[in-house]
């Protein structure tokens, strides 16, 4: 037995999945996914184990038909259900007939309602880090990468989408049958696709923006600087692989800011603040088409491979695109949510490690700001220690040598020591990788605009200069008041810079919170709206735990989420639950 990952019943023993045709027709009354899976792989003969989360599984065959033995074993709460399966001595192939669970981990299924259209149904994925297999029975290990084929059928008047190159479409009476092909081998996390009313503009020759019709003029102003970030990107980390770099914008209740799906980024429509000051969440997702998908973290172990040097090139992006005061900006702001994801793991250290032990530990569980704030100030000191230029070259021999692999932190640590040792012998490596907190000394980076606003303290800024404040100046500002902050504090800036009316969502959190520290009634009252509109979880784990720590708003807290919780990603209301009930015990 060889099972490496974790978060996967896979065993690097057993034969590995190669390549999935997968076909799927989406049924929106009954909220489930009809599919067949046929999995190839680079040998037969034998076992395999797969893994699937409340798939129902109504037969496993050949492609030829001939019934294949299969054991499903017991659900495990953080794995799901291994599906053993018999592959025949003379083939490499299963085909697996299944349904989709109720309440697939996945899966969103949005009502008409729920959407900014109110026309039509939406179903999109959300797959990382181990909810895949709800979706597909696979080897849902990133160290087990795939090519895929792909034919979904849903309702002709929607449009469907993958992550992958699109092939064709057919229309038959009431149903329309979309083909992919994903040519690179991926981790199966990156699998994705949506359903919905989706109309698309193009961008540049290698992007074009989907979203609702409702938010396409917005999105497409938003995203208008994507093909000269694309530039950028291929020049600092060489060629763009994928093809197409297409942007979709999901309805509000999509969990997270960004996700990397290859050739289609998901986004937060919450980064569409009409000033472009967000686009750091769509250069961080261009950023991943190297650092995350075409070199990969062996498991959520590993995360930070992923997110700490995504985090360090989208910040090297923006230092050309919009300057080093931003990033210096961006890098304090990161900082203010490192010191804090620390202090909320006060009483789990260990996962304030860069490299963690996840062994029946859920990985949205241990998810925070560690992995990517950590590891881009590990990656800053190592860049401080041999300079920007051979770092750069570095960094491309680091993509170069794993291309389309996935690696662990120990075999980022070998290589590293080989290829800029004078980097491994400056810093203090233990002490990132494996020790706990943030190591003293840490880089940290000085600009004009953070020393003046640092000089603030509780005081409120003047008039004239709190006008020209840019979002992140403002989240900065507000990161360093004192909790709970001063009443006249609070509504003294209120009056003033009508903060409860903020635009940006980045900024009207940042406010909100030491708001409802100091018992602001507006505040109050604009968050318990923003929670029932807004599913991100970057938002509703801070709002959430604001109104819980005050005696006065913890049942508000409890009876906004009973009210909210059927808008949100099943991921999103889990990871409140979690929040609640850790507070009430
Ligand atoms: N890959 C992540 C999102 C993710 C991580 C989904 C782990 C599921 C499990 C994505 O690239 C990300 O980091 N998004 C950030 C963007 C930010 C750092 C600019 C987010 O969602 O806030
Ligand atoms: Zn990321």
């Amino acid at each position: 037995m060889a099972r490496r990952d974790p978060h996967s019943w896979a065993d690097e023993a057993q034969p590995r999945q190669q390549h999935l045709r997968w076909t799927a027709r989406v049924d929106f009354p009954g909220r489930r996914l009809m599919g067949t899976a046929e999995l190839r792989f680079d040998r037969g003969g034998t076992a395999v184990d797969l893994d699937t989360r409340g798939l129902e599984v109504d037969a496993v065959t050949t492609p030829a038909g001939a019934a294949l033995a299969f054991t499903l074993g017991p659900a495990d709460a953080v794995l799901g259900t291994c599906l053993h399966i018999q592959l025949p001595a003379d083939g490499a192939h299963c085909v697996v007939h299944y349904r989709t669970g109720e309440g697939a981990s996945a899966l969103q299924w949005l009502s008409e309602a729920q959407t900014t259209s109110q026309r039509s149904p939406f179903l999109y994925s959300q797959c990382q880090a181990i909810h895949a297999r709800s979706v597909v029975p696979l080897q849902d290990s990133p160290r087990f990468r795939l090519t895929y084929e792909a034919a979904v059928t849903a309702p002709a008047e929607l449009q469907t989408l993958m992550a992958a190159s699109s092939v064709d479409r057919t229309e038959a009476g009431a149903e329309a049958t979309g083909r992919w092909a994903m040519q690179h081998p991926i981790p199966p996390y990156l699998f994705a696709f949506a359903v919905g009313a989706l109309q698309s503009r193009d961008l540049g020759p290698r992007s074009r923006v989907w979203a609702e019709p409702e938010v396409l003029d917005a999105a497409a102003w938003e995203f208008a600087g994507v093909d000269g970030m694309l530039t950028q990107a291929e020049q600092l980390l060489g060629p763009y692989v994928w093809g197409r770099f297409d942007v979709l914008v999901l309805p509000p209740s999509f969990p997270y800011g960004g996700m990397e799906n290859p050739t289609l980024t998901f986004l937060t429509p919450t980064v569409l603040a009409g000033d472009r000051s967000l686009v750091n969440v769509l250069a961080h997702e261009l950023a991943h088409s190297w650092t995350g998908n075409l070199v990969s973290n062996a498991s959520a172990e590993d995360f930070w491979l992923n997110e700490g040097f995504t985090v360090f090139v989208e910040r090297r992006l923006l230092s050309v695109l919009e300057g080093p005061e931003a990033v210096a900006l961006h890098a304090a702001v990161g900082r203010q949510s490192l010191d804090d994801a620390v202090a909320g793991f006060r009483s789990r250290p260990a996962l304030t490690r860069l490299r963690t032990h996840l062994q029946g530990v859920d990985p949205d569980d241990a998810y925070s700001q560690v992995p990517y704030e950590k590891g881009y100030l590990f990656l800053r000191a190592l860049e401080d220690a041999v300079g920007a230029v051979p770092f750069d070259a570095f960094l491309r021999r680091y993509l170069h040598r794993f291309a389309f692999q996935s690696l662990t932190t120990q075999e980022f640590l070998d290589f590293l020591q080989a290829e800029l040792p004078e980097a491994f012998a400056r810093v203090d490596v233990p002490a990132w990788v494996d020790g706990e907190g943030v190591p003293a000394g840490a880089p940290s980076l000085a600009s004009a605009r953070l020393a003046a606003l640092k000089s603030f303290g509780l005081q409120l800024p003047e008039a004239a200069e709190a006008r020209t404040f840019r979002p992140l100046e403002w989240q900065v500002y507000l990161g360093r008041l004192p909790r709970p902050t001063p009443r006249a504090t609070v509504e003294a800036l209120d009056a003033a810079y009508k903060l409860t009316a903020s635009r940006n969502p980045d900024v009207l959190v940042a406010w909100l919170v030491p708001a409802l520290s100091a018992g602001h009634a507006p505040a109050l009252a604009r968050t318990e709206a923003f929670l029932g509109e807004v599913g991100r979880m970057k938002y509703l784990k801070p709002l959430y735990a604001a109104l819980l720590a005050r005696e006065d708003t913890r049942a508000r807290a409890e009876a906004c989420f009973q009210r909210y919780r059927s808008r949100y990603h099943a991921i999103a209301a889990a990871g409140i639950e979690t929040l609640l009930r850790r507070r009430a015990g």
